[in-house]
């Protein structure tokens, strides 16, 4: 079947609007900060995968690891008739699941949710190529905002994997459980992927790759802002910092100024003092418990929980109750 027109529900100028607003807040905080969501232009989208097939960065893997185990397993509990996946990018991982489902039957439907239009566009195409039968409805909007939008019906499973969650704060992540059991009818299943606390010594070459990519996707942003608002940001005058927060258990990816620097943005002037950091990305890692825990309070408890065989990752199947 070939698949449907995408829907779209975040279009260009939201995206504009939603850019301007986070560049306002962030760059003229006390502390700078940017939303990582901005890393993903088209390069920002190349660079995250060449990320993916880095030696040091195990999420990837490790989670492949456990759906190539449990995916059988995942279609036979569920018996989704619709497989919704937010963040979906290229939805490489998801055709695990997609082969499981087709060996089951029943599932009817799989609905990729992306910000990412291009993104969107290269994956419904071939998904529908390569799942003849099945349905696939892309939708182009954003999780934080767009559930309500979700297809009702059907027995659903959404999926939310790569540890994307761990890209929201504390409280975020709260309101976007919330939100997410709202969206969905009691019996419904969410599968969400984890990153596990382990040593920093493992996590922190992770973010910071002998080969720099990590650290050129992290200055993407940058770039991103000088294209698509007519900021002077020299990104190669900042340097890349992944640093490792004992008491937090997160990641945080930085730009470090490496000198002084006023910088032009919208109708902002930034100043830099020599060594200052913007935060660009918080990726926090979970303990199991924690993750049962917060599912729990959102009306989400968990029913099954996997991690790899390293341990490195937790990929957990909850049920709206
Ligand atoms: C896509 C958010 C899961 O936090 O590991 C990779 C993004 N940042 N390297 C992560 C990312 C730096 C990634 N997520």
């Amino acid at each position: 079947m070939s698949s449907e027109p995408l829907e779209i529900y975040l279009d260009d100028q939201d995206i504009a609007e939603s850019l301007r607003r986070d560049v306002r807040v962030g760059l003229s905080a006390g502390a700078k900060w940017l939303p990582p969501k901005w890393f993903y232009d088209a390069r920002g989208s190349e660079l995250f995968d060449e990320i993916t097939r880095l030696p040091e960065y195990y999420p990837t893997r490790a989670e492949r690891a456990v759906l190539a185990q449990h995916a059988a397993e995942i279609a036979e509990v569920t018996g989704a008739k619709t497989l919704i996946e937010l963040g979906s990018g290229s939805s490489e991982k998801t055709r695990l699941l997609l082969d499981a489902f087709t060996r089951r039957g029943g599932l009817g439907t799989f609905v990729p949710l992306d910000v990412s239009v291009s993104a969107l566009r290269g994956s419904t195409e071939t998904l529908a190529a390569d799942y003849p039968g099945l349905r696939v409805r892309g939708i182009v909007g954003d999780f934080t905002r767009d559930l309500h939008r979700l297809p009702a019906g059907g027995r659903r499973l959404v999926i939310f994997l790569g540890g994307t969650i761990g890209n929201l704060l504390p409280a975020e992540r709260a309101e976007f459980l919330t939100r997410m059991r709202a969206a969905l009818e009691v019996g419904d299943w969410f599968l969400v992927g984890t990153d596990l606390v382990k040593d920093p010594s493992v996590i922190v070459p992770a973010y910071d790759d002998a080969a720099g990519v990590t650290a050129e996707f992290n200055r993407n942003v940058l770039r991103v802002l000088n294209r698509e608002l007519g900021a002077d940001f020299e990104p190669d005058a900042f340097a890349h910092v992944a640093l490792w927060d004992p008491q937090r258990e997160w990641i945080e990816m930085r730009l470090r100024a490496e000198r002084p620097m006023r910088v032009r943005v919208l109708d902002l002037e930034v100043g830099f003092a020599a060594g200052e950091e913007l935060r660009t990305e918080v990726s926090a890692k979970f303990r199991p418990e924690g993750i049962a825990a917060e599912l729990a309070v959102a009306g989400l408890p968990a029913e099954r929980f996997w991690t790899d065989p390293a341990g490195l990752f937790g990929v957990t199947l909850a049920r709206a109750d």
